[in-house]
């Protein structure tokens, strides 16, 4: 499970009398606000600018949101002019640059651009490091298990290069580019591990991925994998009567970043089914195929470890990783069974297809224990009902934590993956108390989906401050975002968890 070299971009950032276009490979992208012209460049060749000039009086090019216009150049030795659409002014957000971004990258694509130049001389420093981002995660293509011919294979843009006006600090916007680029290639790895076929990623995939990140050079990282029978000791068998109705063995993973310097330590934890058939309490068939997605929080976790482990903040961070493969069978879970979870509670299991939380709650329950973190955050796909509520369009935060909740929706803002709080009152735990155990894997219903199952993990992370994100909604499926695509997974968590992650570092440090 590599990430392929070849999306490694390279970024420099120079001053407009540095620029010297390189090859026929290479595009000159010159940004535009909507109905804002002339084109505001400091280095469009003045034959070009008459050109684009033409086609803004004939409203071919207005700087629409995300409207790209690719112009050919060729009598000169780069490829092409691309405009890029800013939308208004004032309603400019790192998102608009990311989504434009993302257009641009499907035409980077069509035109087999490898080298580009972001003209910003005119513009905010700060679209670079999200023109870079959007550039990168709209580039990610998935053909693993495609014949491809060699000469259809993708070109992907090997370096940008951005231009910048004479105030503007050279090595810190490098800097912010070069932690962009490397967080968004980890949200493209993240993509990879969850649209890969649930046969070749297994819960032993997730761990021998967990390894690979922990054992790159100058890892701050330690890999820690606990097999069934050391989770049969430990009494997890929440998570391992999951595992019960597969072959596959289960799997809880641990990442330990740690730093010197570190004030805090925050625990991650991932929800990691391979595939979700709904056990005993089988799904229906028509869109289970998409249930190899069920392990996408696992992926945020694991690839937001390997973006730490390489920009390396002053923090301590636990990624916790349960990991199993929920099938029907003879030794399968039932309903009606009982189960003791790691914290002594009993589970009375009233339906196998609420698996995602037993694995969390004994993976959580744990992590407090022994780790005794600052605060706990999971991730996870795991109620259907996330998605009746809030559709594709956010992930649904929860918790005890107010300050953390907080800090979470701000991120989601700076990020463009977004998070909606749900509450999570008294009432809602009564919904989850069992008959014959402690608690019931489900609640009435119907009934608020999303905030029961958050119930059911509070009971698991004790006075440990904590967060819930339920991503169901937004793990794959996503529309009309330019640099996704709706029918692979989006990495969801990745980059916020890493802005977060960076800002506590920064702010605690
Ligand atoms: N992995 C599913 C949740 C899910 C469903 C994610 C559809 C994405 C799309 C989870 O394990 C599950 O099956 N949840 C059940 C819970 C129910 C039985 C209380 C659900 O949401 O139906
Ligand atoms: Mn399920
Ligand atoms: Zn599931």
């Amino acid at each position: 499970m590599k990430m392929k070299a070849d999306m490694i971009t390279t970024i420099n950032v120079i001053k407009a009398d540095e620029l010297a276009f390189e090859d026929d490979e290479t595009c000159l992208v010159v940004p535009a606000y909507h109905k804002e012209f002339p084109l505001n460049s400091a280095v469009l060749a003045e034959e070009d600018e008459v050109v684009l000039q033409a086609l803004v009086d004939k409203e071919i090019i207005t700087g629409k949101a995300k409207q790209c216009y690719f112009l050919p150049t060729p009598a000169k030795t780069y490829k092409g002019v691309l405009v890029l659409g800013l939308g208004k002014r004032d309603a400019l957000t790192a998102e608009t640059v990311r989504r434009a971004a993302g257009a641009a990258a499907t035409k980077f694509k069509g035109h087999r651009v490898r080298h580009v130049y972001l003209d910003l001389t005119g513009f905010p420093e700060a679209s670079a490091a999200a023109f870079v981002e959007g550039v990168n995660l709209g580039q990610y293509v998935f053909d693993t298990y495609k014949n491809v011919e060699p000469e259809d294979a993708p070109t992907l843009v090997s370096t940008i290069t951005v231009v910048v006006g004479d105030d503007v600090d050279q090595e810190a916007l490098g800097m912010a580019c070069q932690t962009a680029a490397l967080v968004s290639l980890a949200a493209n790895g993240a993509r990879h591990f969850a649209n890969t076929a649930a046969n070749d990623m297994t819960p032993s995939t997730l761990a021998l991925a967990a390894e690979e990140i922990a054992s790159v050079a100058d890892s701050q990282c330690s890999c820690t994998v606990f097999d069934h029978q050391m989770m049969q000791e430990l009494g997890m068998n929440a998570l391992l009567g999951v595992a019960h109705g597969s072959e596959e063995p289960p799997k809880l993973i641990f990442l330990d970043y740690r730093h010197p310097d570190a004030k805090r330590t925050i625990a991650l934890a991932g929800k990691g089914v391979t595939f979700d058939s709904g056990g005993i309490s089988l799904k229906p068939g028509s869109r289970m195929h998409e249930m190899k997605y069920d392990m996408c929080g696992a992926a945020a976790v694991l690839c937001t470890m390997m973006a730490l482990n390489h920009l390396k903040p002053a923090i301590n961070v636990i990624g916790v990783v349960p990991t199993v493969v929920n099938m029907p069978d003879g030794k399968a879970q039932t309903p009606g069974d009982i189960v003791r979870a790691y914290n002594g509670k009993t589970i009375e299991i009233h339906n196998t297809d609420a698996e995602g939380r037993l694995i969390l709650a004994d993976a959580m329950a744990y992590t407090v224990e022994k780790y005794k973190p600052d605060c706990i955050v999971d991730i996870a796909t795991l109620t259907g009902a996330v998605i009746i509520a809030l559709g594709h369009c956010a992930a649904a935060v929860l918790g005890t934590d107010d300050a953390t909740v907080e800090q979470l929706i701000s991120a989601g803002e700076n990020t463009g993956e977004r998070l909606w709080r749900l509450p999570l009152w008294e009432e809602y735990e009564k919904m989850m108390e069992g008959n014959h155990a402690d608690l019931n894997n489900i609640g009435p219903e119907r009934e608020a989906g999303t905030v029961t199952a958050a119930a059911f993990l509070k009971q698991f992370v004790g006075d440990t401050p904590w967060a819930h994100i339920d991503i169901a909604g937004m793990a794959w499926g996503v529309k009309n975002v330019p640099y996704l695509s709706t029918k692979h997974a989006t990495g969801f968590g990745v980059r916020l968890f890493t802005q977060w992650l960076l800002e506590q570092a920064r702010e605690s440090g």
